[in-house]
């Protein structure tokens, strides 16, 4: 079982509309998935209540995420992470998560918080895990912004995706209705080949 985390050390990033987006994507795509909302907010696990979705979400503990991850070879554990990592949280998600996904907004503030916080991660992490920075909101007006923060974070020595994620009316229309951009048509593609392009490289690359 490969096990995802969508963690920020802030809350309002992005990480539930992550976690929610990756989760249907691998369902879609044939995968056997669980999303674990370990966020005592649950909006992870109120966003699916809403809807009908092809993979399971539970709330939960990472011992519990760990005891599955020892006895299942197949599937993919999405965690949606709480805010908020104490010394213990970035142990757990060191130690337990394959693949690390750190939504971050196209800001300079917002960059060196997750930033610093990412080359925390990585000390207490074990050698094949990865970890990405994702843009998330993006908007063409701060597109000038962009190229910097994403030297920033690459002399941090923090891999960046070259995927980004738009700030688009879809993503919380979706929420609303109980179903991910995937679960739209055509005014969904614009966000489905922004997510397609961000998981491929990310967590299939
Ligand atoms: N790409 C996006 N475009 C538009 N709204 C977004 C986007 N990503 C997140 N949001 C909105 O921003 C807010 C915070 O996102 P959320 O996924 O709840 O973050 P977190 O789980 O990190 O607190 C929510 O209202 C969500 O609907
Ligand atoms: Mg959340």
């Amino acid at each position: 079982m490969k096990v995802v985390a969508v963690a920020t050390p802030k809350g309002g990033c992005g990480k539930t509309t992550l976690a929610i987006h990756l989760a249907d994507w691998l369902a879609r795509g044939g995968e056997e998935v669980v999303l674990w909302d370990l966020d005592p907010q649950q909006s992870a696990c109120e966003w699916w209540a809403g809807g009908r979705f092809a993979f399971e979400c539970r709330g939960g503990e990472w011992e519990e995420i760990e005891r599955e991850r020892e006895r299942k070879r197949e599937g993919w554990a999405v965690v949606d992470c709480p805010p908020g990592f104490d010394a213990r949280g970035i142990e757990r998600v060191g130690k337990i998560a394959r693949v690390v996904l750190v939504p971050v907004l196209p800001s300079p503030l917002d960059l060196w918080a997750c930033a610093r916080w990412v080359g925390e991660l990585a000390q207490a992490a074990h050698k094949e895990q990865e970890r990405w920075l994702v843009v998330n909101q993006f908007e063409r007006q701060s597109a000038t912004v962009l190229p910097a923060v994403l030297a920033a974070a690459r002399e941090l020595g923090v891999q960046v995706a070259a995927g980004v994620v738009t700030r688009r009316a879809i993503y919380r229309r979706a929420a609303l209705e109980g179903r991910s951009a995937f679960g739209y048509g055509r005014i969904g593609r614009a966000a489905q080949e922004e997510l397609e392009r961000l998981f491929g490289e990310v967590v299939r690359g």
